[in-house]
């Protein structure tokens, strides 16, 4: 898609209906799991008796949650292969890949924070904070589903791999449970203040709903992704340093 596609009036197309789709399946499939799984948790605290018991008793919360966890996981075998097919067969340019510039504009903006510069980090389709978010939940999706698996399928884990210590299962629960709640506090203290209570989007960032983003936001927030697109240079500015075309 070319940029003059993307660029309407006063506002940019940043995510197409498939991304905006699997964001908010996520939502759900990740709410959900999340309830179920920090109710067993903590099973013996009331807030987490009256819900194993308004969803209908321990069995069905575990029911719930693995077939829950079989979705989310073929969620996050469908993003991996998506991704690998773009960037692969239709030329997708890496734009969630960490690079050297990510560290050097992290720099920028500490500098920036603290008033020893007066321009912050010109970033490009993501910044270095969102690739962070990106990489958190994606390889800590991996692992939930790697040890979510582990402790569904104990004997079988071991008749396909014997070799496996023994320990491999106690250290799934530990893994499990722990990713389970940094995933949670990531997710509703960064994530959250990023996309509700951080001032430059409050009281929502809407782009991941309408697919939208302001032009004022891109000049601010993506410059280099906004020269890319328009061919027009910002005050300022320096040429884009990542020229590749970006995925829906
Ligand atoms: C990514 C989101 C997920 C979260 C937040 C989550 C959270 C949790 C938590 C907190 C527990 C309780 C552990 C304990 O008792 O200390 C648990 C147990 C469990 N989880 Fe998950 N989980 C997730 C994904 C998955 C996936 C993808 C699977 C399987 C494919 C899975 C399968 C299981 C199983 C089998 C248990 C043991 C309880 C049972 O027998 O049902 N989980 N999970």
């Amino acid at each position: 898609m070319s940029g003059k596609d993307r660029h309407g009036e006063g506002k940019f197309k940043r995510f197409g209906p498939y991304r905006i789709i699997e964001h908010q399946a996520n939502v759900v499939v990740f709410a959900v799991l999340v309830i179920t799984g920090l109710s067993q948790r903590y099973h013996a605290a009331s807030w987490a008796q009256w819900l194993v018991m308004t969803l209908g008793g321990i069995d069905m919360v575990r029911f719930i949650h693995r077939s829950t966890g079989l979705v989310f996981s073929l969620f996050l075998i469908q993003h991996i292969a998506v991704a690998a097919y773009g960037l692969i067969f239709k030329k997708w340019g890496p734009s969630m890949i960490i690079n050297k510039k990510d560290f050097s504009d992290a720099i920028d903006n500490l500098r920036y924070y603290f008033g020893i510069t007066d321009r912050p980090a010109r970033c490009d389709r993501y910044d270095y904070k969102q690739k962070f978010e990106y990489w958190g939940v994606t390889v800590g999706g991996v692992l939930m589903v790697i040890t979510g698996l582990t402790l569904w399928f104990p004997t079988e884990i071991f008749s396909l791999l014997p070799m496996l210590p023994g320990q491999i299962i106690p250290a799934a629960k530990v893994a499990h449970t722990n990713e389970a709640m940094l995933a949670f506090l990531v997710i509703a203290i960064w994530h959250i203040y990023n996309s509700i209570f951080s001032p430059e989007v409050f009281p929502l960032d809407t782009s991941i709903f309408t697919g939208w983003i302001s032009e004022e936001r891109m000049i601010h927030e993506h410059p280099l992704e906004y020269e890319r697109l328009t061919g027009e240079k910002l005050e300022g500015g320096h040429e884009a340093e990542t020229k590749g075309l970006t995925d829906d």
